[in-house]
């Protein structure tokens, strides 16, 4: 049967708007390691699923040669599919097409693709490998730019946003990843920074290379603009679907429940013996995270970032759940800066798109000095209380050893809105801990006393044995129940069955003033 010439033509088009930047191209992009923008969507997306749209639009613009270069699909590859089932919007940058530049016609891709997620109430996973504006057009690239930074903002809270750095992304560029809700970057071959290493030189006179300036290792440890670091792009597309199965499709949705074959009356005795007997001795909370969750697995975000907490998403009983955890390992679990705009941010996150919340506390305090007073401790420090008050998902607490002072209060204390609050029988919960109290307040009898160090090992153990303990806390009520460690796996599980319908509400408003 012979085809139409006008199918023939649909072919000839299709095929013309699939090639990319072409082969020269494509081979360059493969000798750096990378893939292109259709390769990785088949990682990304379940086979087959892939729908494109705007596969013809091309550019307008007829400057500096472009009018004898319109690639059909222009710089980047835009449309649909699904992710272990569940329909996500995509977009592509393909950087043998002019180095992936944003031209008018790309943002508007973009833009009609982030539309139609939030009218339908799905998530938008960008995959970004781009030159940035696009050089031979003016005003019309940095106006797309604009465009998607305010669609961005207007998708926040109502549909997950995911952004995969898989090369270039510099400039004004960085702001629509950093305006989304995950930064996710691959090892040694993707880059973000305001300005680049040659602009550094010559206003700083400082040598920078690419990675040491703006690396994924420089965002994950350093900066914290990035959730998670890959080794290559496929590790980076595997992470972005897992974490899509903790998040619901949008705000008015629930995280998808998975059948879990872990026993949800599980007890686990190694608990009762994981916090040391010597309250200076750290140990690794991760561990009891591991130990408690469904098959013990922690799907941890910001690994090594502001390490003194750790946040990340597990399952229990199969219901996904944020957890928010003090680390002893590192700084003895203090909040710092740091910490505190990490764990802010993730329990916002949880917040917006109904992901209860667990909170294990081990905290000595806040970190103490000059330069965290100077670099904003209180504001930064607020954000976090701001961000658990404001939390209206069940949110749930135990409290294994230490919960002194501020930090008490911030770590989802039953006083800002906490649901369950429980302790272990290690549990520490005091304006402060017993050596920095008594100093201040047996100042007089320390200075007089003949041994004064031994005085002072006297007056902390009394302190210790008078208020270093859960029973004060839970004869107020703060404290719902104190309980045998082994046991929290079972009273976490049905704590979550218990208040999967609670109902709290803020009080209507345009928005919160959240410290920033
Ligand atoms: C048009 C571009 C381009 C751009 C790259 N290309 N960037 N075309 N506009 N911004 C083209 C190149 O001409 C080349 O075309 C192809 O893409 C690949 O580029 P190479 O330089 O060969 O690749 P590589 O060596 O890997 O270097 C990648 C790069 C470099 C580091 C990204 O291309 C570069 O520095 N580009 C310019 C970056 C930049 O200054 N962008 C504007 C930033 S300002 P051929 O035909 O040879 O394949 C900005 C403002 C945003 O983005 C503001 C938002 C508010």
């Amino acid at each position: 049967m012979t085809t139409s010439p006008k199918i023939e033509q649909l072919r000839a088009k299709r095929r013309e708007s699939q090639q990319g930047g072409g082969e020269a191209r494509i081979q360059r992009q493969h000798d750096k390691g990378k893939k292109t923008a259709r390769e990785r969507l088949d990682i990304l997306l379940d086979p087959g699923t892939f729908r494109e749209v705007d596969a013809f639009v091309h550019h307008h613009n007829n400057k500096f040669g472009l009018e004898r270069n319109k690639p059909l699909s222009d710089s980047v590859v835009t449309g649909w599919g699904t992710v272990d089932g569940r329909l996500v919007y995509v977009y592509s940058q393909d950087f043998t097409v002019m180095g992936g530049s944003l031209s008018e016609a790309h943002a508007a891709k973009i833009i009609k693709i982030m539309d139609m997620a939030v009218k339908v109430g799905a998530p938008v996973i960008g995959l970004n490998d781009s030159g940035g504006a696009r050089i031979q057009e003016g005003v019309e690239s940095l106006g797309g730019y604009a465009d998607i930074f305010l669609q961005n903002t207007l998708a926040s809270g109502v549909i997950p946003q995911i952004s995969v750095i898989m090369g270039p992304c510099a400039g004004g560029a960085v702001y629509s990843p950093a305006l989304t809700d995950f930064i996710i970057m691959v090892q040694d071959s993707s880059y973000m920074f305001i300005t680049g290493p040659d602009v550094v030189k010559q206003v700083l006179n400082e040598d920078v290379t690419f990675e040491g300036l703006g690396g994924a290792s420089v965002h994950g440890s350093v900066s914290g603009v990035c959730h998670f670091v890959a080794d290559d792009e496929t590790q980076a597309l595997t992470l972005a679907r897992e974490l899509l199965s903790y998040l619901p499709q949008n705000n008015m949705e629930d995280p998808p429940a998975l059948p879990s074959t872990d026993d949800p009356l599980r007890t686990e005795s190694a608990l009762d013996s994981i916090v040391p007997e010597n309250p200076n001795q750290p140990y690794d909370i991760k561990k009891v995270i591991e130990l408690i969750v469904d098959d013990g697995h922690f799907f941890e975000v910001h690994e090594d970032f502001a390490a003194n907490i750790v946040v990340g998403y597990a399952r229990l009983g199969g219901t996904a759940v944020g957890i928010v955890a003090n680390q002893p390992m590192v700084l003895a679990g203090v909040l710092d800066i740091k910490a505190s705009v990490k764990a802010a941010r993730f329990v916002r996150t949880c917040d917006a798109f109904n992901v209860p919340l667990i909170t294990f506390v081990d905290v000595p305090g806040y970190l103490p000095g000059a330069d965290q007073e100077h670099n904003g401790i209180i504001m930064s420090g607020a954000k976090l209380l701001f961000a658990y008050c404001e939390a209206t998902v069940p949110k749930l607490t135990v409290t294994t050893r230490k919960s002194y002072g501020g930090a008490y209060c911030v770590m989802n204390s039953k006083h800002i809105r906490a649901d369950l609050n429980i302790a272990w029988p290690t549990a520490e919960i005091a304006v402060m801990g017993p050596e920095g109290a008594v100093e201040i307040i047996y100042r007089r009898e320390l200075q007089e006393a003949e041994d004064p160090a031994a005085r002072k090992r006297e007056l902390a153990e009394e302190y210790r044995e008078t208020f270093a303990n859960p029973y004060i806390a839970a004869s107020r009520g703060f404290i719902d129940d104190i309980i045998e460690p082994h046991n929290t796996r079972p009273r976490l599980i049905n704590a979550l069955q218990v208040f999967t319908n609670k109902r709290d509400e803020n009080l209507p408003k345009k928005h919160g003033n959240i410290p920033l």
